[in-house]
């Protein structure tokens, strides 16, 4: 199978991620529960992973909150900063993710920035939603259904100064692209670590500028004769027993991205969607491509896009067709009737990937 899903999750990890989990179930117990050998492996490798994430997103260990998911993360973020009925503003290329719980904080929501790899018409219209009164203010990095790379460190600029606390939502861009907690100044940024991270599923991070309000209350293993929570990063969002085999694999995989280079990845990523959208658009597809495009790429075949994504994965290729939990940016593109099928690469992104899709596209269209 050629894996070209992974906007959906990184498939091919490096084998360094499952190793490091086997070793975590065979070696650790319940982290800061004991001083014992078991549990004490637990907390040094949950410490270790807190310490790569903060090395690579620019924060201390502290702020390096794990979660389930970036959706979770996202929830925890929202849930800290939009009080009910709250006006935020978002771009036009948000994920449910970020739809759906401000949808159920009934907040009020403005969309703004809907043009495809328009940095000028983003950063106009969102600066313009800013200017007339926001409360927080929720943006994605890079559009999971068409790779557009937001101008987030601009966006994050514009945030400051009209005073409006503000969440990125890096799922699609850790690991493959410079995320600075620092330099957003940001007050939260959530990610998965099953994309471009690397790590297995059910593993998060939310990096926390400033404190979040705890989604769930429960044991963290400090301050245990109060029954307030502890009011400190990270044990205040963190109830409960992690997920140290997740984290274990995660940790390998952050320094695998290390390794190799946040760049260099993302430029081997690029340069196929790059080849791939040129080549659709040749096929006389409409595809979308543009400027501050990562390593995704969208298109609107001749024929049902689920059909089409299942012919080309009865061809071996692997894509995702759909609406990719993303209704506004497809309504933004103009893609909400149709659908799209995605074409997402990683980290072993390849000539010969390109080559074998566009080989069965061709097939494809002989065939509609
Ligand atoms: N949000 C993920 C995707 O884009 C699952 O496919």
């Amino acid at each position: 199978m050629i894996y070209l899903d992974n906007g959906a999750t990184s498939f091919h990890k490096p084998e360094t991620v499952s190793g490091a989990m086997r070793c975590a179930l065979e070696n650790c117990a319940n982290p800061g529960r004991g001083g014992y050998t078991a549990a004490m492996a637990a907390a040094k490798t949950v410490l270790r992973c807190r310490e790569r994430a903060g090395e690579l997103f620019c924060c201390s260990p502290e702020q390096v909150v794990f979660t389930h998911n970036c959706t979770h993360g996202l929830n925890i973020a929202i849930a800290s900063l939009v009080k009910p009925g709250a006006r935020v503003v978002i771009s036009g290329f948000e994920h449910n993710a970020v739809t759906r719980p401000l949808y159920a904080r009934e907040a009020k929501v403005k969309v703004a920035g809907r043009k495809l790899f328009d940095w000028q018409d983003t950063l106009e219209d969102f600066e313009n939603a800013l200017k007339a009164g926001a409360d927080a203010a929720v943006f994605t990095h890079v559009s999971n259904v068409f790779g557009y790379i937001l101008p987030v460190y601009e966006m994050a600029a514009l945030c400051k100064r009209y005073g409006v606390p503000f969440v990125v939502d890096a799922a699609q861009s850790a690991g493959i692209l410079p995320v600075d907690l620092q330099k957003l100044g940001a007050d939260f940024v959530a990610m998965p670590g099953h994309k471009g991270l690397l790590g297995p599923q059910g593993t998060g991070i939310l990096l926390c500028g400033r404190e979040p309000v705890p989604l769930i209350q429960g044991g963290t293993g400090s301050l245990s004769a109060q029954q307030a929570m502890p009011d400190f990063l990270p044990d205040m969002a963190e109830a409960g027993t992690l997920n140290v085999p997740g984290i274990a694999g995660l940790s390998a995989g952050i320094a695998y991205v290390q390794q190799e280079g946040v760049d260099r990845i993302f430029r081997r990523e690029q340069q196929q969607a790059e080849k791939c959208g040129k080549a659709l658009l040749k096929l006389g597809l409409r595809a979308f491509t543009g400027d501050h495009q990562a390593g995704t790429v969208s298109f609107v075949p001749p024929i049902d896009c689920e059909d089409a994504a299942h012919i080309l994965g009865e061809g071996g290729i692997a894509v995702r067709a759909g609406l990719h939990c993303a209704p506004l940016a497809h309504e933004s593109a103009g893609t909400l009737d149709t659908g799209t099928v995605r074409v997402s690469y990683g980290h072993d992104a390849a000539a010969w990937q390109t080559g074998s899709f566009l080989l069965q596209m061709e097939k494809l269209l002989a065939r509609s």
